[in-house]
């Protein structure tokens, strides 16, 4: 079992579509290990977007993350990572497929983008850490399991 860092982002918040958001992947089988409701520090926000510091978006990407409050979680589930970025569409609403979370909910052009998921097994298990710590993971068995997953 995979798992993946979910950032529900400030507009997800701000636009009142953490529900929505969650909805789709409980309704895709997938399982919340993982929960926080915070305000992600500038500190943080360089450790988590550390790939970006050289681009030209990255201030307002970090000026973005620390405006107000984000969910982070994690989840798990068969190739869970691959799952979610499918389920989240393209970085921005504009080029996001309809049936994305992007896509269906996204607002502007390459601002908002109201997710984010880990991109790889490595950038999962450095995120995961980042906001994580092993006691606040709850692993359990669900009781759908054996309809989702077929032994
Ligand atoms: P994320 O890391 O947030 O899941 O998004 P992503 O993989 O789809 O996109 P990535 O290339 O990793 O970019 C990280 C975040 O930076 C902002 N961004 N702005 N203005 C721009 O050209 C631009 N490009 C990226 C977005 O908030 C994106 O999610
Ligand atoms: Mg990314």
């Amino acid at each position: 079992m995979q798992r993946t860092l979910i950032i529900l982002k400030p507009d997800a918040v701000q636009r009142q579509l953490m529900g929505q958001i969650i909805t789709r992947f409980e309704q895709r089988g997938l399982q919340m290990i993982a929960c926080k409701f915070m305000r992600i520090t500038p500190d943080l926000a360089a450790k988590h977007y550390a790939e970006h510091v050289e681009k030209p978006f990255y201030p307002g990407l970090v000026k973005y993350m620390t405006s107000d409050p984000v969910l982070v979680m994690v989840w798990q589930g068969d190739d869970v990572i691959a799952a979610a970025r499918k389920m989240m569409g393209a970085t921005f609403a504009n080029n996001a497929e309809p049936g994305t979370i992007r896509g269906d909910l996204g607002s502007a052009p390459n601002t908002y983008n109201l997710i984010h998921g880990s991109d790889s097994a490595e950038s999962a298990a450095r995120e995961i850490k980042l906001f994580f710590g092993e006691d606040e993971i709850c692993d359990y068995d669900m009781a759908t399991a054996d309809w989702i997953r077929p032994k």
